[in-house]
């Protein structure tokens, strides 16, 4: 039997709770799946803290005019002014949740600065702005009467109408549209399945698939590579945003270090202790992120050096330890005290530009589907986000997505179908796990060595075919075994980082974040890529 929902929201990030607490303020029964506990997501890490204009000498047409300038020119400028103009309010509405703001000593709210941006705008909770977000929105939906959360439950392909036609279901009208999905439980080890009218996905981005990122395990991309198998539109996918200054060390451990502590005037150097960044551009260590972390990779290049150096010991201890505890905290565990050692830091990918398709309702190419947060490209952060805007994208697509799925949900009159249950078949358990274990390694290390912050069309086509010989495995794989979380995780992990080369194979200039020495100029023309799918689908109904 189906679990039957008026709507599934995968993901509980700031974007999955914001979305499914309008939803369920609105009467609808809402299931929420998430793959680990709740609170595990790239939310919880975040530092540096949500960029909107409350300040009487800010103006939204400034944040604008910053967004615009990071992106390269490929914003799309009509979601840019529409998503930022909502940035006050969606700090009213995260405030009145419970999120507790750090304040200055007159009660006024604390901004701070990060690269890209003219003006103090970035609202916080010390640097632990992510966990403040994630608690209080975990906070209401405890309290919902309307939502249920399933823990441990991954999602691992949606259903469509599409789908069921090919596999030889019987479904009750035309055209295509999104069913429900179907659910790893990991605890049990069932596949179940759930049914509603909409689905949203919201599963964050996909850091995981480079050796070395700020994102914790669950950003393996899982939402992109569904969509993407149920033929839904996603572009942009060759603008990683690599953040400049992870804190260096010899095993793939990449803690940030905010760039919230270079707004403070902390200042980079190389091993030569020269402050390089000046060198680069005229806003020197707040220069965009991919302005800096191609100057510190150049600075490595040439030195070769594993690393820079942050340097803080100018910065008053008192104003350190109180906006920044947990890096302080990391730091001293790590034998660095930032009143008089420098911290070592290198670039690690840390954002996904690109993603799923949506308009500015969060709908995606599917109908019924719905996308937010990093999994989504909303046309916003262009070839290159702007610091701490995809907080508040997130917070604002939701509540704008929110109201869609009523609209949707309204008009579409459809109750939620009875779906056939997933089928394991002929398949057994593997005794070859290492071979899993392998390929995670060679698409991360394929992926850091060739799809880098500098690239070339030699080294894309070198990954290209590395990762075509590992889909074929994995696919192998998937169809011949039981499935489990990694065997899941390294089969979308696959697809994504595919889906990061072909586009970055499509685009034949450097802009943003895709920097490449076969084509070193931007084109006249502004584009954006795209693949859809022809991807195998992997339903076992
Ligand atoms: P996430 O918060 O990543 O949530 C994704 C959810 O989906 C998780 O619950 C995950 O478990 C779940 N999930 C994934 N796949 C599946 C599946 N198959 N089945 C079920 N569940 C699944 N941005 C800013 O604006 N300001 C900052 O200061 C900032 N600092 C950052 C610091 C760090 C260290 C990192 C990593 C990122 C930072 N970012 C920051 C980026 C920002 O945190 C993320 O872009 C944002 O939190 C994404 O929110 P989300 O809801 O889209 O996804
Ligand atoms: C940071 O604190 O440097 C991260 C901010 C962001 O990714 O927007």
């Amino acid at each position: 039997m189906s679990k039957s929902y008026d709507v599934i929201v995968v993901g509980s990030g700031i974007a999955g709770l914001s979305f499914a607490l309008k939803v369920a303020e609105a009467g609808k029964r809402v299931a929420i799946i998430t793959k680990k506990n709740s609170a595990e997501s790239n939310t919880n890490y975040a530092q540096g803290g949500i960029a909107a204009v409350t300040s009487q000498t800010d103006d939204v047409a400034m944040h604008v005019a910053d967004t615009l300038d990071a992106g390269d020119g490929l914003c799309d400028e009509q979601a840019v002014r529409e998503i930022l103009k909502d940035g006050a309010a969606s700090i009213e509405e995260l405030a009145r949740r419970g999120v507790a703001f750090t304040q200055l000593d007159d009660g006024s709210v604390s901004l701070g600065k990060e690269g890209g941006h003219s003006q103090r705008r970035i609202l916080h909770v010390k640097d632990v702005t992510g966990k403040a977000i994630e608690d209080a929105l975990l906070h209401g939906i405890a309290t919902s009467p309307n939502i249920e959360t399933f823990e441990h439950h991954f999602a691992v392909e949606l259903i469509t109408a599409e789908k069921l036609r090919k596999l030889g279901h019987r479904v009750p009208f035309e055209g295509n549209r999104v069913l429900g999905l179907y659910a790893l439980n990991t605890h049990s080890e069932a596949v179940e399945t759930f049914t509603a009218r909409s689905v949203l996905l919201a599963t964050g981005g996909i850091g995981q698939v480079y050796q070395y990122t700020t994102n914790p395990f669950i950003a393996t991309g899982d939402g992109i590579a569904m969509a993407c198998r149920a033929g839904v539109e996603v572009r942009n996918m060759e603008f990683i945003q690599f953040h400049p200054t992870a804190f260096y060390s010899t095993d793939s451990n990449r803690f940030l270090i905010s760039e919230a502590v270079r707004g403070e005037g902390a200042i980079l150097r190389n091993l030569k202790g020269e402050a390089f960044m000046e060198r680069y551009d005229a806003r020197k260590d707040l220069a965009p992120r991919d302005i800096v972390a191609r100057a510190i990779d150049s600075e490595m290049k040439q030195s070769g050096a594993r690393h820079v150096w942050l340097d803080t010991r100018h910065i008053p201890l008192k104003k350190l330890h109180a906006h920044f505890p947990n890096i302080y905290n990391y730091c001293a565990k790590k034998g660095i005290a930032l009143e008089k050692d420098m911290i070592p830091v290198v670039p690690a990918a840390h954002y996904l530009c690109g993603g799923v398709k949506t308009n500015l309702n969060g709908e995606t190419s599917l109908p019924g589907l719905y996308a937010c947060g990093e999994v989504a490209c909303t046309g916003l952060h262009g070839a290159n986000r702007l610091a701490s805007n995809s907080l508040l994208e997130a917070v604002v697509m939701a509540n704008r997505g929110a109201g869609a799925v009523a609209d949707y949900i309204a008009s579409s009159r459809l109750e939620p179908l009875e779906l056939p249950n997933w089928v394991d078949g002929d398949v057994h358990d593997s005794d070859e796990r290492v071979v899993l274990l392998h390929n995670w390694d060679e698409v991360k290390r394929t992926m850091w060595d060739y799809v880098g912050i500098v690239r070339s069309t030699k080294r894309l086509q070198r990954a290209r075919t590395r990762l075509q010989n590992l889909n074929r495995e994995i696919t192998d794989y998937y169809w011949n075994f039981k499935v489990d979380e990694s065997l899941l995780e390294l089969r979308n992990m696959i697809l994504v980082a595919s889906l990061v080369v072909d586009c970055a194979l499509q685009r034949k200039e450097s802009r943003g974040l895709h920097c490449t020495l076969d084509y070193p100029q931007k084109q006249a023309k502004i584009t954006n890529t795209s693949v859809c799918a022809d991807h195998e689908d992997g339903c076992r109904p």
